[in-house]
């Protein structure tokens, strides 16, 4: 049985006062939510904040991005080291605005995941297509081939550290949230791609939604049989919403 996990991606929103706020009403509504694994992911300058806040309570913290080189001389850079020295457990790789606005390829993601599987976090893998290519009826190529470049890399075996969140550009803050039908169908075509390969590691690996995902929204995509959890952008920073997401995610007893 796969646990449920939801992640909050914070994007760059926020500041010191607003995260104290946000982060202390969310230790008491998510604390904790059994069976649901329940993280939020911000930028690089709160780590420290999310560390001191977060230490101890049943919120696990990450960070959006990481430098797909080791520490040195890259200025600007983050090291997954660097990420792990904060506390964090997980590291988002690969999000559809680091592809699109920052350029990254499918070869500097295989090699961000690389990072953050080294340095012992798990990476949250984001795939999924442009409204382009599904309306052209690529979406399976599209995220098989950004799934492939990975796993071309570093293996199928390394996704059982990992976490993969599907998440369609075109639901990505539009408020166009994919229909439960539409995500279960591309969740199990990358598990049933994966299981191909190898049955172990596609029956383990927890694949999120992403995309407008709300509280209204949440329980009908988390019952799907292969949508194992949520990754969440502006519904992330209300703290009612996001609460009401995490409990959506909870098994039934
Ligand atoms: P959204 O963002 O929930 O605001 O659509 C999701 C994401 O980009 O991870």
């Amino acid at each position: 049985m796969r646990v449920k996990l939801v992640a909050g991606n914070w994007k760059m929103n926020g500041n010191l006062a607003s995260n104290q706020a946000l982060l202390q009403a969310l230790i008491p509504a998510l604390s904790p939510i059994a069976g649901v694994e329940c993280v939020v992911c911000a930028p690089f300058p709160y780590l420290f904040q999310l560390q001191q806040a977060l230490h101890g309570s049943s919120i696990a913290w990450g960070a959006q991005d990481l430098c797909q080189f080791d520490n040195g001389a890259y200025t600007g850079g983050v090291s997954a080291a660097m990420l792990a020295d904060f506390g964090c457990r997980y590291v988002i790789v690969g999000h559809s605005e680091r592809r699109s606005v920052f350029g990254e390829t499918d070869k500097i993601v295989a090699l961000k995941f690389a990072q953050a599987l080294k340095a012992g976090l798990t990476p949250i893998l984001c795939v999924g297509e442009t409204l382009g290519e599904r309306d052209s009826g690529v979406t399976e190529m599209t995220v098989a081939r950004q799934l492939d470049a990975v796993i071309a890399h570093s293996g199928v075996k390394t996704l059982a550290q990992a976490v993969i969140a599907y998440e369609p550009v075109w639901a990505i803050g539009t408020g166009k949230t994919a229909t439960p039908a539409q995500a279960q169908a591309v969740h199990a075509f990358i598990r049933n791609r994966l299981a191909a390969t190898d049955a172990a590691v596609a029956g383990g690996v927890l694949i999120l939604y992403g995309g407008s995902v709300k509280a209204a929204s949440a329980a009908q995509l988390f019952a799907m049989p292969d949508i194992d959890g949520g990754l969440i952008g502006g519904a992330s920073l209300i703290v009612g919403e996001f609460a009401a997401i995490c409990r959506a995610a909870q098994p039934a007893a």
